[in-house]
């Protein structure tokens, strides 16, 4: 094991919709490491929905948020990280995340994000009925940025969350010894 993989996190990145927090679940699950989903800790710390956050105060407070909780995690260990699909990918706090987690970057093809993300309505960035348009200009936006972050890419568009979990915690298992 060299020094550069001696990871201690497993890090979800990649579009909504992509599959990080049933996929990091099933990974907390088979690793035993504790699962947090930025999202769901700021619902927690704020008290309020991701939807209420935008509503209420914008988008420049969900995503001072979503520092403070990155900058949290900076210390901790034996985690399965599942991100916002629409994090600050430019983000210091989350580039200092790399020195310490293994950065998977989940991805699906257009359409299939555009069926799941029709079944949930709680992305402020999309609306309601997100269009492939609006799915396809953010993928161009955005894809560069991910795919820089991430140590292992893996497209989610045919398997199962089952199936994700496994071949990520196989391949972290592979570069950082057994991760329990
Ligand atoms: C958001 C989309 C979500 C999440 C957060 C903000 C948005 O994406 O990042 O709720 O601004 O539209 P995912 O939960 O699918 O990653």
């Amino acid at each position: 094991m060299t020094e550069k993989w001696a990871k201690k996190n497993i890090v979800l990145i990649g579009f909504m919709g992509s599959g990080k927090t049933v996929i990091g679940r099933a990974i907390s699950r088979l690793t035993d490491y504790d699962f947090v989903d930025t999202d769901g800790e700021i619902e927690n710390v704020t008290g309020l929905s991701i939807d209420q956050i935008f509503k209420k105060y914008g988008a420049r407070r969900f995503k001072s948020e979503e520092e403070l909780i990155l900058k949290k995690l900076l210390p901790r260990e034996n985690l399965v990280i599942a991100t916002g699909g629409n994090i600050d990918l430019d983000s210091d706090n989350l580039e200092l995340l790399k020195d310490s987690g293994f950065f998977v970057l989940l991805e699906a093809d257009p359409q299939i994000l555009q069926q799941r993300l029709c079944r949930k309505h709680n992305r402020p960035l999309l609306g309601k009925k997100p269009t492939m348009e609006r799915i396809n200009q953010l993928l161009a936006e955005k894809g560069n940025h991910y795919e820089k972050l991430a140590d292992f890419r893996l497209d989610t568009s045919c398997m199962t969350v089952e199936e994700a979990a496994q071949i990520i915690v196989k391949k972290f298992t592979e570069i950082s010894g057994p991760p329990i």
